[in-house]
């Protein structure tokens, strides 16, 4: 008899411990579900870039430009809408008269117009993409972040160069974009983007799964 109830006794607990067992597997699962929604799962994304075309450093004259390449790429990936940020007032197509038109810009802290708009508030998350001009992304960027409210937006910076990385630009968005959150941002090669495009998407998928993390 004492031995039955031994038994009966090791059986409830065995019950009872694969009761808790469930229920904490059940709020793991519950806790993994939020952590993903807050990890972009869910989330409203937008890449929003400026590129130019015509000549350039290294790549002769090109009718798409090279963050416009990586643009694309980032957004399949993340299923994100594309807004393309585009001055009213294109840049010369010549390589050395755009370098100075750019560099007078940066100079003088210039905000050119832009074309058309997109409603940022309605998004989660926002990649910014730009070529580096003078460390810096193109004025025009600028022009774009400051008619928007970026409070509680993840901001993901991306840049094309060659040479340069990212430069001082992460730390330029970082402060326009007033209350957002910045993640590590991806520099990518012009000529990598232009003319290496399989190599620029292993690139660019190896830092969008680190960014998931
Ligand atoms: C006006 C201008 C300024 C540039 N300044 C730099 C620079 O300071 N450092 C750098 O690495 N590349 C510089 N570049 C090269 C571009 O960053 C590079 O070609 C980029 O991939 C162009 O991207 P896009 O085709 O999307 O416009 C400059 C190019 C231009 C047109």
């Amino acid at each position: 008899m004492k031995k039955l109830t031994g038994i009966l006794a090791f059986c409830l607990a065995c019950v009872m411990l694969t009761a808790v067992n469930l229920g904490c597997t059940s709020q793991a699962e519950n806790k993994n579900n939020t952590t993903n929604k807050s990890k972009g799962k869910d989330m409203k994304t937008l890449v929003a870039y400026f590129s130019r075309i015509d000549e350039n450093y290294g790549v002769g004259y090109i009718t798409k430009g090279n963050t416009e390449i990586i643009a694309e790429m980032i957004a399949k990936i993340t299923s994100a809408d594309l807004f393309h940020i585009e001055t009213v007032t294109p840049y010369p197509k010549e390589y050395d008269a755009c370098i100075d038109v750019a560099k007078k810009e940066v100079q003088s802290n210039a905000r050119p117009e832009i074309k058309g708009d997109i409603e940022v508030e309605k998004y989660d998350v926002i990649y910014i993409g730009y070529p580096n001009w003078w460390s810096e992304p193109p004025m025009a960027v600028f022009t774009f972040i400051e008619k928007h409210n970026w409070q509680g937006k993840i901001v993901i910076p991306f840049c094309t160069h060659e040479g340069s990385g990212l430069g001082v630009t992460e730390q330029s968005i970082k402060k326009a974009c007033k209350g957002a959150t910045l993640r590590d941002g991806l520099a990518v090669q012009g000529n990598v983007a232009q003319n290496s495009r399989d190599k620029a998407e292993v690139a660019v998928n190896n830092w969008l799964k680190n960014i998931e993390k």
